[in-house]
Parts: structure tokens; sequence; C-alpha cells
């Protein structure tokens, strides 16, 4: 049964670039519960201004999966084992963020050191503003594990579980965690950049969680993470594109290796997906367009640095700039994942599975347009100061 709890949202009423405006809600029939006692209200009221000052509360939906459904991921606990935890490296030919990184242990270490500022120097504050707002997504790691172990009929029971999905989820979460710990020891030597500021940000993130808005469903939440996998492939891509036009090799090469672990992460999420739609093409049509018509919002779209209630907004406006992360590639991803799982093809479906399928198919091209507007508004945009650079102002 679907239940309708308490939740946290993003105060600012501005759309961010990187989603895009909410249509209308869409799914199978649910039923909620909605929190009416005033004193726990309250509770949470306080707790809000102390640990996530710029969030306030909405309504949120749990277990929208019906519990028959859990019977299918069990069931593929062999297809699992044998399709996608081949996508996982062992660690032993895994990168460690060490092998990009100055060695302490050498007597070079100074020089090398020394070097990495140097070629950091090259770099201007709006790109370093937008490698910062990067690695304070990944750091938000924990935030992810706990979302997957969410998730009705996959999640890791016992923190240690012997099942392919558990086994996944820990082994891609050890993964993530060098992406995250690679940028901010690179940041941090780079000395471009006010560390403390950033690390209150990672604070503030973690306290806050997001709002993915799966409701414990995982055809729903597979969907969101095959989206945003190849959302940040494109942008640590893009981050290490723009190194190398600073000629900053060093820079670029870690970007890169983060870039293709998202791709491998992409490829393995996309492959359940098309698994679903295989096995259960009418619900995942649906959980495909219910995704969509809530938009897609990014897993750092809380971002506060205890200064500006916008943050999210301010860093994902200089992405767009930069061209990192733009609203063409949220188009461009959503035409990527209807090729990849055939939708258009799909046959045999309910009436709401049509319409569902309908309304992703048509999608991109509502979307196109709005595209227009995104970049007239980031041209139009006013001087912020990000905190992240000791204040200093930037065109966004
Ligand atoms: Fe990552
Ligand atoms: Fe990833």
């Amino acid at each position: 049964m679907a239940l309708k709890l308490v939740s946290m949202s993003f105060q600012s009423q501005e759309v961010p670039c990187f989603g895009l405006p909410a249509m209308a809600s869409f799914g199978s029939p649910r039923f909620f519960m909605t929190s009416t006692v005033p004193s726990a209200n309250m509770k949470v009221e306080n707790l809000r201004k102390k640990f996530m000052p710029h969030l306030k509360v909405q309504d949120q939906i749990t277990h929208s999966m019906p519990p028959q459904k859990i019977e299918i991921f069990k069931s593929l606990d062999n297809w699992v084992e044998n399709n996608i935890l081949i996508h996982l490296k062992p660690v032993e030919k895994s990168w460690e963020p060490q092998d990009f990184l100055p060695d302490p242990t050498s007597d070079g270490f100074n020089e090398q050191v020394e070097e990495l500022r140097e070629r950091a120097k090259e770099i201007p504050d709006d790109y370093f503003v937008v490698l910062v707002g990067d690695m304070i997504t990944e750091e938000a790691l924990p935030t992810y594990q706990t979302m997957l172990n969410t998730l009705d009929g996959v999640r890791d029971e016992t923190g240690a579980s012997p099942t392919p999905w558990a086994i996944w989820t820990r082994a891609w979460t050890a993964e993530e965690n060098r992406h995250g710990d690679l940028l901010n020891k690179y940041l941090y030597l780079s000395g471009r950049v006010d560390m403390r500021q950033i690390e209150k940000t990672i604070q503030y993130l973690i306290g806050s969680g997001m709002d993915m808005k799966a409701e414990n469903n995982p055809y729903l939440a597979y969907i969101y993470t095959s989206f945003q996998e190849r959302a940040t492939f494109i942008s640590h891509k893009n981050t290490a594109k723009i190194a190398k036009g600073h000629e900053n090799i060093e820079l670029a090469r870690l970007c890169g290796f983060i870039a293709a672990d998202e791709k491998r992460h992409e490829t393995a999420y996309t492959k359940i997906v098309e698994k679903l739609f295989e096995i259960d093409p009418d619900e995942t049509a649906r959980a495909f367009a219910d995704m969509m018509r809530k938009n897609i919002t990014m897993p750092a779209q809380f971002m506060y640095d205890g200064q500006d209630e916008n943050l999210f907004n301010h860093f994902s406006t200089v992405a767009q700039r930069l061209g990192v992360y733009t609203t063409k590639d949220y188009t461009d991803i959503l035409e990527f994942l209807v090729d990849q799982w055939k939708v258009k093809e799909l046959t045999g479906l309910s009436a709401g599975g049509r319409k569902a399928q309908e309304f992703v198919c048509q999608l991109p091209q509502r979307l196109r347009k709005l595209e227009v507007r995104a970049q007239l508004r980031a041209k139009e945009a006013p001087n912020v100061k990000f905190s992240w650079i000791y204040d200093r102002k930037l065109k966004l």
C-alpha cells in the first residue's frame, strides 16, 4: 500500500536548469496517509531549522509497488549475478584515488604538489565552482546507498546480505566512493577553494538527504539511476574536456577515469530496466512516464552552504553556461533511453501503458522548446558570489 508521508523539499520556486518544470502527476491509484499531529510537525520544523534551514515539509509517497511484484525481483537473482555483477570491476583491477595524486611518502611530494597548484592556477573560477559542485554531489554518497536500500525487493536487508542485488549495491557504492574521495583530495591540494565552506556544504547535504520520488519502488528507482549515471557520465566527461582545453592533462585524466566508471554504471542500470521492459513492459512503461512527469531531479538538489538558499540553482546555472551539464543534455538522455529501451516499438500494452508510451516518446520534442528558454535565462542571469571560492562573484 502506498503511504503519503511528511517530507522535505527545496524552498525555492525557481526552476533549476537541471530539472525541468513539473507536469501533472501520473500513475496507478494510490492510498495516502498524511501526518496531522501538530506537535510532531513543530518538532520537525525545529529540527529543520537546525540541520536543513532551506527545506520545507511536503508530501511523500511510499511503497507504491504492489507486493506481488517483489517476486519478479527475487526471480531475477541469477540473472543479476550473470548479467549485472559483470559490470563491476574487481578491486584489484580498479584505479584508486592515490593513482592520480602526489605520493605523500615520496621525496618529491612537495614538488609534485607545487606543480599541481601551478597548473590549477591556469583554470578559471567558474570551472572550479562546477568541479566543487560535482565533488559535493559525489560526497553525498551515504544518501544514495540509503536510497537504494529503501527499495522493496532489492534492498540489502542486513548490511552484508549475499543476494546479487545487495552485492551490486555495496560494490557500486564502493566504486562510487573513489569519485568524491579523488575530487576532494585534488581540490584540497589545488589551493583554489575554501575547503571549510565545501565541507560544511557536504555536511548540510548529507543531513538533508534527497527526494528522488522513487516511492521504495525499484521500477521507478532504476529508471532514475539509469538517467543519473548517464548524467554524471556526461558531466565528468565534459569537465575532462574543459580541463584538457586548459592544458591540464592530469585533471582531464582523473575526470575521464571517473566518467568511465559512470558509463559502466549506466550500462548496468539501463540493462536492469531493459530486462524489466522485457518481462513487465506495462508496469515499466508506466514507471518511466511517472518518473519523467515528476522530473529527474538532481541528487544534490538540497545543496546548501549555510548562506545561499539557491546554491544548487546557482551551481547548475554555471554548469549550464560552461556546457558541463545542460538542459539539452537532459533531453538527449531521455531520447537515448527511449531508444535504448525500444519504447516506441512496445506492443500489447494496456490503455495506461500506451498512454505512458506515448507520453515519453513525445516528451523530448516538448522539452526541446524549453531548452531555448533556459539558454536565454542563463544569458540574463546576474553575478552571484560563491562561498566555495571565498565569496568571489561569478556571472551565472
Ligand atoms: Fe560518481
Ligand atoms: Fe555513478
